[in-house]
């Protein structure tokens, strides 16, 4: 607890929202429970650091990879990318130290603190219109792009606080969260070289006799696009969350 309230007061952040309106709360949590449940997540990570290989292998050209919701980086093949790259950018709203850390080894690896969505700002204003992102679609040096474990994530909090602050209906809360993945999608769609979207499909809690006891679509009901692969990730195993329940959220790669 103590070094969960060390991390909060002194990890650096560009946007003040980030700590005003939890993503930094969640950053911590979730690099908590990545400590926690190392045993049941290392097994998801090294399934995103072989996707994130396998899409880089076979490039022409391998000027710039662009890795969006680099966060943690647990997930991502940090050194393989930095010596087949001339540039790796890593993008994320927060960067915890250790990540920090890790990057500053290497001359060719930059973290960006940049809101994907560049819509953050005016929801938090009260203002819930989705912009399309074009941040790096005119650079000609991306050859990859990854979205890594993000495009879901990219509804929560701003729309919580739509709901907390602005009074929004139901309804317009589940139209923001599609707006907001639709236009990721569309976003990772106009890049012209190569894109891999690693993202979960669907979450299901299982009781202790193995039975599902809910099912969610981590969608919002927007149509994801056709799977090359997946695998489970036991997010949230026994004795981590509720009593008695575990959620296995699968993972799925499409190539755009
Ligand atoms: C499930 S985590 C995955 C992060 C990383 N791949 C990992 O597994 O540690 C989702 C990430 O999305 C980031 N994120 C959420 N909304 C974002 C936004 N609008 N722009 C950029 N990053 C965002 C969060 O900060 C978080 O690091």
């Amino acid at each position: 607890m103590i070094r969960e309230i060390w991390q909060y007061l002194t990890t650096p952040v560009a946007f003040s929202y980030v700590r005003n309106k939890g993503f930094l709360k969640e950053a911590i949590a979730m690099a908590a429970r990545a400590r926690r449940c190392r045993r049941q997540w290392d097994k998801h990570y090294r399934y995103c650091e072989q996707t994130i290989v396998n899409a880089a292998k076979d490039l022409d050209h391998r000027h710039t990879v662009l890795i969006i919701g680099a966060g943690s980086l647990r997930d991502v093949p940090l050194d393989y990318l930095a010596r087949h790259f001339e540039q790796v950018l890593l993008v994320d709203l927060v960067f915890l130290k250790a990540a920090r850390r890790q990057a500053a080894v290497y001359t060719n690896v930059q973290l960006i603190e940049h809101d994907v969505t560049e819509s953050l700002e005016d929801i938090f204003d009260g203002d819930p219109s989705i912009h399309k992102p074009s941040r790096w679609l005119d650079d000609e040096q991306v050859d990859l792009v990854v979205s890594l474990n993000l495009i879901t994530q990219l509804p929560l909090i701003p729309v919580r606080q739509l709901i907390v602050n602005n009074r929004i209906s139901e309804h317009q809360a589940d139209e923001i969260g599609r707006k907001l993945i639709r236009a990721h999608l569309d976003y990772l769609q106009r890049f012209p070289g190569r894109v891999c979207l690693i993202a979960d499909r669907e979450s299901v809690e299982y009781n202790v006799y193995d039975e599902e006891t809910d099912r969610l679509d981590t969608w919002w009901e927007v149509e994801a696009p056709s799977e090359e692969e997946s695998w489970d990730w036991e997010l949230i195993p026994f004795g981590e969350g509720r009593a008695n329940r575990r959620q296995i959220n699968r993972v799925a790669v499409s190539i755009l």
